[in-house]
């Protein structure tokens, strides 16, 4: 598979002048003026998700070369590569096949689509049957990362559309105040655990899953089949540790890609197994729109193109998420760990350093909150930060009146960015010319999620195939982890031999 990096094209030098002499200095408000068409020009409507990049520093031209660059750098065969199941990630020699996960059967030639259908299927049956049994009215998940994140996510979001009668937990911190909390709400008789680990070694899930293990046991809890579920890449291990109830998945799936596969079995229990083909079918809906649609059409490529050139160009080292949903509220740390660990890289796929950044820092809250805390900042500071608007048309509740002055407020920030104020004088005056990204779903059903998630997947595949990394391993996580194996010893006997003097001075601090 042939890369070219980005600061070697014939686009990157371009670019770089384009921004110089004309990008530095562009003005929404006039390109507005400028272009009565403007918002036809830059918003577009995918699969369930309707985007407007209008208030976005960026016009034709500079799309054009960003298009270039995505063609120089080889943006659309790398994109057919991982389709094609070829192992782009190549640090790790693996096939990347989230897509796999949602395709349909019998669209795809891929050997591996059977035994995806086959393993969907059968957890899928295990989710209705544990919707069916009454006796089990508390889900535990017990997972961190993506075996954690992503789940948590679409179960916060899809609350709607939950089941009434089960209530779900997430345990994902070695702090044991987390588990021990759940556990002073539930009964052993009534719990179902799922031990979520991609490779059932990682030390905050394996702890949490002991201690939630003897606790079942010490608790009068009988039954570990009954009460114990794992959904790993490793089933041997789960076996060894006496879970004998397992739901596999495979190694070309990422953690932070694992929502779609058995480690969405909370998902399919809250919101059953018809929801859980809706999520799917969204995503799936998205992977044919990035896969075929032509650059200028292509929402993911788009969005990705934009990253590239608000963080290498006008050089935004961060990007804020506002869901204007209370349900999404876990969508913000959700996408912080899809983005920055896939792209928070600084050598390129053959291990050269980079001379360009990558991925943005990714922070938010839900709006209306964020208006009332750090708002000010995005409105006054000094620094440019993008902001991502995420509103759904249709609310779940009945309640008049809210839903209209939430979305408003959505309006009124994306606008007041943009706009600014010049006529108030001193503090109250705005810069404006301050960029924002508006998504609109028509309704947040499984439907849309998926494919919202989907749409951010393929945007962040975008920037890192044009940062020419390699966005699907995560060595960055190894060392402390390493380290912390050092460390725990020495916290019980105090051996602080060999440390430097600030660790070793908190190790005493802290005995
Ligand atoms: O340490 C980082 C990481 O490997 C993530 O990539 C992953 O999602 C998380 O840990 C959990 O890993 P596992 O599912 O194997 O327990």
């Amino acid at each position: 598979m042939h890369r070219v990096r980005c600061d070697r094209t014939a686009a990157w030098p371009r670019l770089q002048t384009y921004y110089k002499e004309q990008g530095a200095n562009f003005d929404l408000r006039t390109a507005f003026d400028s272009d009565p068409k403007r918002f036809a020009h830059f918003s577009q409507q995918a699969p369930h998700v309707f985007a407007d990049l209008s208030k976005n520093l960026l016009n034709h031209v500079a799309e054009a070369l960003l298009f270039e660059l995505a063609q120089q750098c080889g943006v659309p065969a790398y994109r057919d590569a991982m389709f094609a199941g070829e192992k782009i990630n190549n640090t790790e020699q693996r096939a990347v096949k989230h897509w796999l996960l949602r395709a349909p059967k019998g669209s795809s030639a891929d050997p591996d689509l059977a035994l995806v259908h086959e393993t969907l299927d059968a957890m899928l049956a295990y989710a209705e049957r544990v919707r069916a049994d009454d006796a089990i009215t508390e889900v535990v998940n017990i997972g961190i990362g993506g075996s954690d994140l992503g789940p948590q996510m679409v179960v916060t979001a899809l609350a709607a559309h939950a089941m009434p009668g089960k209530r779900f937990h997430f345990v994902s911190n070695i702090d044991g105040h987390e588990l021990a909390a759940v556990l002073e709400q539930v009964k052993p008789e009534s719990t179902l655990f799922l031990v979520a680990s991609k490779t059932f070694t990682t030390l905050e899930t394996m702890t949490n899953a002991r201690s939630a293990k003897r606790w079942f046991e010490q608790n009068g809890g009988k039954d570990i089949a009954r009460h114990f579920a794992a959904l790993t890449t490793n089933v041997e291990a789960a076996r060894e540790f006496g879970i004998d109830t397992t739901f596999g998945f495979w190694d070309w799936v990422g953690g932070r890609y694992s929502l779609w596969s058995a480690i969405g079995l909370p998902i399919a229990i809250a919101i059953g197994a018809a929801g859980f083909r809706d999520l799917l079918a969204g995503a799936h809906a998205m992977d044919e729109h990035f896969r075929t649609a032509p650059a200028q059409a292509n929402l993911p490529l788009r969005l990705g193109l934009l990253d590239v050139w608000y963080r290498d160009f006008h050089g935004f080292g961060s990007r804020s998420i506002a869901p204007y949903h209370s349900a999404l509220r876990r969508v913000p740390a959700y996408l912080q760990q899809l983005e920055m660990e896939s792209n928070g890289k600084s050598v390129d796929a053959q291990g050269a350093a980079v001379t360009y950044a990558t991925s943005p820092v990714l922070w938010g809250e839900p709006g209306t909150n964020g208006q009332h805390a750090y708002f000010q900042m995005l409105h006054q500071g000094t620094d440019r930060v993008p902001v991502e608007f995420i509103a759904v048309k249709q609310p779940a509740h009945a309640l008049p009146v809210h839903h209209e002055l939430l979305l408003a407020n959505a309006l009124a920030q994306a606008q007041a960015l943009m706009q600014g104020r010049q006529d108030a004088g001193g503090h109250r005056n705005f810069s404006g010319n301050r960029p924002s990204t508006f998504f609109v779903l028509d309704e947040l059903s499984p439907a849309s999620l998926g494919a919202f998630i989907a749409l951010y997947e393929h945007r962040v595949f975008t920037s890192g195939a044009v940062w020419g990394i390699d966005s699907f391993d995560q060595w960055g996580v190894e060392l402390g982890k390493v380290l912390a194996q050092d460390l725990a010893p020495r916290l019980a006997s105090g051996d602080a031999a060999g440390l430097d003097p600030s660790t070793a001075g908190l190790l005493q601090r802290l005995r």
